[in-house]
């Protein structure tokens, strides 16, 4: 093979690694940042120790990132409330205009000197497996990697990260699903490059498990697991979908095939106009419905779990009542969007319904019981051996449905419920292609499908 592939490579090596300058700058900012984090330390009845974690701490973050990871860790029988309040403490003196953040506790997001810094508090315990919240074993993650990456394989993080974003697969937040960067340094490590981990990824057939530190038996059932080497007990793939890992499998054999470098550049559509909208729903014959309102007040990574249920929740019922939905997505800004392409949007006033066999004296004579004296129905009659009635379908259009106190009864996310028992709106047919205002780049790449 000539060496297309090296030098594709090579050029994104140089466009994602930080020049000097970068990394200088980077150094004195962390600098200043600890000594700040420190004197803010200093003021507090207990003694904490300041590290750097994630990329910046490993040299592996892509050239113009600015994201810094700080940990202040704490003595491990400090109880959680002291924790918590220590470490916003901490926060607003260093970021005073930082923001507070939740995951298992609280942290602060700010700005210092250009770069957006999260600083976070957690305990300083023996080892990973005894940590007391999740954000705990990061320290560990960094002095695990720092002791297997040189540079070769730190410009081979930085190309695969590139990669990952690329094809939008990078991100281990919920509403991607995908690959974080801790992750991604193990795959690299454990095949020893960017190139072997695609060669082996472009043959994987999932449930695939990686355990780099034979830690042994695991009940993890996720199409990619890779056992934490500083922890047995996680894994370190738990969010990665199979659609993200498939897409993985799908750029790889891509890459392999035809190194090109637009594979490292997330593709950014131009949004789709309310015209084109139109015509790409009359080139394909079905009817777009959309559920719209205003998106609950909660993080992404709540809201995402959320509207990826009240989602199968929507289009599972419209499925029941025989409305069968051809493809669905959900979009979330201002507003939130259940948006489902439908391939029938209206069926007969009557539906069939079939009761019990006649042989089963009880029930059957319940059945005939109950529908003999009603006017509207046709029949009860028999069809092979059981009752059968064709009664009033409860909603005869989608639109009928949608509109209803019925669409409250699937099953939503619990913030997704309060916002639509506040209020939504259905929209129709061609009326939908309003959503291109808001969510234009999300329907370009919903009517423009790609693996
Ligand atoms: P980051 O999300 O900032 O990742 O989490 P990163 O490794 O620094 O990569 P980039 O370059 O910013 O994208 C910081 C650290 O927190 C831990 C990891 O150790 C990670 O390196 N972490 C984060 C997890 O263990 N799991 C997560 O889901 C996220
Ligand atoms: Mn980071």
């Amino acid at each position: 093979m000539s060496d297309e592939f090296g030098a594709v490579v090579e050029r994104v090596r140089e466009r994602v690694t930080p020049d000097p300058e970068e990394r200088d700058r980077l150094r004195a900012v962390t600098e200043r940042l600890t000594e700040r984090t420190a004197a803010a330390v200093a003021d507090l009845p207990v003694e904490a120790d300041i590290v750097l974690v994630g990329s910046t701490a490993r040299g592996t973050w892509l050239a113009g990132d600015r994201d810094v990871d700080l940990f202040v860790q704490f003595p491990p029988d400090l109880d959680r409330e002291r924790l918590e309040e220590y470490g916003l403490r901490i926060g607003r003196a260093v970021l005073p205009d930082g923001r507070e953040e939740y995951a298992e506790h609280p942290y602060t997001v700010g700005e210092f000197e250009g770069f957006t810094v999260d600083l976070v508090p957690c305990y300083d315990v023996a080892d990973a497996t005894a940590i007391q919240s999740a954000v705990d074993r990061t320290p560990f993650h960094t002095a695990y990697l720092e002791d297997r990456l040189d540079d070769d394989l730190a410009d081979a993080v930085r190309v695969c990260k590139a990669f990952l974003k690329g094809i939008g697969v990078y991100g281990s937040d919920l509403k991607t699903r995908g690959f974080s960067g801790y992750l991604t340094e193990l795959l690299v490590v454990e095949y020893g490059g960017f190139r072997p981990l695609l060669d082996a990824a472009a043959d994987w057939h999932p449930p695939v498990e990686l355990d780099p530190e034979a830690h042994g038996e695991t009940t993890f059932e996720t199409p990619l697991v890779v056992v934490d080497p500083t922890d047995p007990g996680r894994n370190v793939a738990a969010v990665c979908s199979a659609a993200n890992l498939a897409r993985f499998q799908h750029y790889a054999r891509e890459l392999l095939a035809d190194p090109r470098e637009g594979l490292f550049e997330p593709d950014d559509p131009a949004p789709l106009d309310p015209a084109a909208f139109r015509e790409a729903v009359a080139d394909r014959g079905t009817t777009p419905v959309a559920v719209r309102f205003d998106a609950p007040d909660v993080v992404e990574d709540q809201l995402w779990p959320q509207l990826r249920k009240s989602l199968s929740g929507v289009t599972d019922e419209l499925d029941r009542r025989g409305f069968d939905v051809f493809r669905a997505d959900a979009f979330a800004d201002d507003h939130a969007v259940v948006f489902a392409e439908l391939a029938v949007t209206e069926r007969p006033r009557v539906e069939r319904h079939e009761g019990p066999p006649v042989h089963v004296r009880d029930h059957a004579e319940g059945f005939c019981g109950a529908y003999a004296d009603d006017d509207g129905v046709y029949g009860p009659f028999v069809a092979d051996d059981r009752y059968v009635v064709e009664r009033e379908r409860a909603f005869s259009t989608a639109t009928e449905f949608l509109d209803s106190d019925a669409l409250l009864e699937v099953a939503l996310g619990a913030h997704v419920e309060t916002a639509l028992e506040d209020g939504y709106e259905v929209l129709v047919g061609d009326e939908t292609a309003v959503l291109c205002e808001e969510f234009g780049p999300a329907l370009a790449r919903y009517f423009s499908p790609k693996p």
